[in-house]
Parts: structure tokens; sequence; C-alpha cells
């Protein structure tokens, strides 16, 4: 399942670019799925990102290998720029988005929407019967980006997080 699913993200990746960023952004952008070569980079931006909460590289190594996991994105000369990390549970077909990431320069321009669209498609297209995350009650942009795929607000978990911020419970039915 996973395996199939890494063999539709590219395409999944490249339909959502079409639809959500410009077409000089687009021509700058190179969907990929994580191999081992990008945990280290992939690890370090999670880290930026999430501190205490980061991914460490084996666990991304452990998720993505252990064969529950995918990890795809989008590239530009310069590296990776965007990255979700998607679990699909072949026995409850429950996909859950675990962490999606958009390096700083390039936040605003719809590119976790190309990032969510593309699990979207790729969940439906495997089999699963629901794609769920858990948001920060406090992150604007990654609410605002889920409610506009079409998940809905089903829990707020209180003090979810480390330092007790509750989260959002989100869920779509694919
Ligand atoms: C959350 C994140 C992935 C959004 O990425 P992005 O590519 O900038 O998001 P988009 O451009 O697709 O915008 C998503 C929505 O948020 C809105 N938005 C963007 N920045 C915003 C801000 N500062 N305040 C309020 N809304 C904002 C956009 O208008 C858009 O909503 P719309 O579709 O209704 O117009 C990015 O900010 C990020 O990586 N943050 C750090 C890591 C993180 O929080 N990850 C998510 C939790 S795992």
């Amino acid at each position: 399942m996973v395996l199939a699913a890494s063999s539709l993200a590219p395409g999944a990746l490249l339909v959502a670019l079409s639809r959500f960023a410009t077409a000089s952004e687009a021509k700058l952008l190179l969907p990929f799925v994580a191999t081992t070569a990008d945990i280290p980079a992939l690890a370090e931006l999670s880290l930026g990102a999430f501190g205490e909460e980061a991914l460490s590289a084996a666990t991304f190594r452990q998720r993505i290998f252990r064969g529950n996991a995918l990890a795809f994105g989008l590239r530009h000369r310069e590296g990776i720029v965007a990255y979700l990390l998607l679990y699909l549970h072949r026995r409850t077909l429950r996909a859950y988005i675990h962490e999606a990431l958009v390096v700083a320069p390039w936040r605003g321009r719809r590119l976790s929407a190309c990032l969510l669209a593309a699990a979207e498609g790729v969940a439906s297209a495997v089999g699963m019967a629901t794609l769920s995350a858990h948001v920060r009650a406090s992150n604007t942009p990654s609410l605002q980006g889920k409610l506009r795929l079409g998940m809905v607000i089903v829990g707020r978990p209180p003090a979810w997080y480390t330092d007790r911020e509750d989260a959002f419970y989100l869920r779509q039915r694919l």
C-alpha cells in the first residue's frame, strides 16, 4: 500500500502544483518521495520548525522504512522546500498527516495546499477511508489549509502538545 502510494505521490504533486502554484513557481519545483538520502535534511527541517516535538532522523527512517508511512514533497535547486509525512494504516484504513512543513521563504504561496491535495489524492487512491490530522490551536495557516481542503474539526484534545497547548483534531472522509 505504501509502495503504491509512493509511486502515485509525484504525479499527484504535479497535478496539485498546476492547480495551486503559479506556472513560474511550478517550473522551479520538483516533486520527490523521500529516500534514505533525504532523511538528514528532513530531520533538520523538522527540528528547526518543531523543536522538542520534531521527528529525529531515526524516527523518520523507522516510520518510512517500516512501511506504514511515506514522506513526499517539493524540491528546489537549493534543497527541500516543502514536505509532508503521511501515515497509511492498512488495518483501520485511516490516513494521518503527521507533519507538514513549508520552509519560511516559500510560505504563503499555496505549497501546503499542494502537499495536502497530494496527500488526499494518494490516500484516496490506495483505498483509505479517512484522512485526519492534529493542528495546534494557534496555528492559523495550518488550520486554514486543512479546512480549505475539506477537513472538519471533530475534536479539541486539551493540552495535546508538550507545552500543553490544545490541538484541533480534523478529519475528512475520502
Ligand atoms: C502551516 C504551513 C505548512 C502553511 O504553508 P503555506 O504553504 O505557507 O500555506 P498556504 O500558502 O497553502 O496557506 C494556507 C492557508 O493559510 C492562510 N495563511 C497563510 N499564512 C497565514 C497567516 N500568517 N495567518 C493567517 N492565515 C494564513 C492562507 O491564506 C491559506 O488559507 P486560504 O487557503 O484560505 O487562502 C507553513 O506555514 C509551515 O510550514 N509552518 C511551520 C510548520 C507547521 O506549522 N506545520 C503544520 C503543522 S504539522
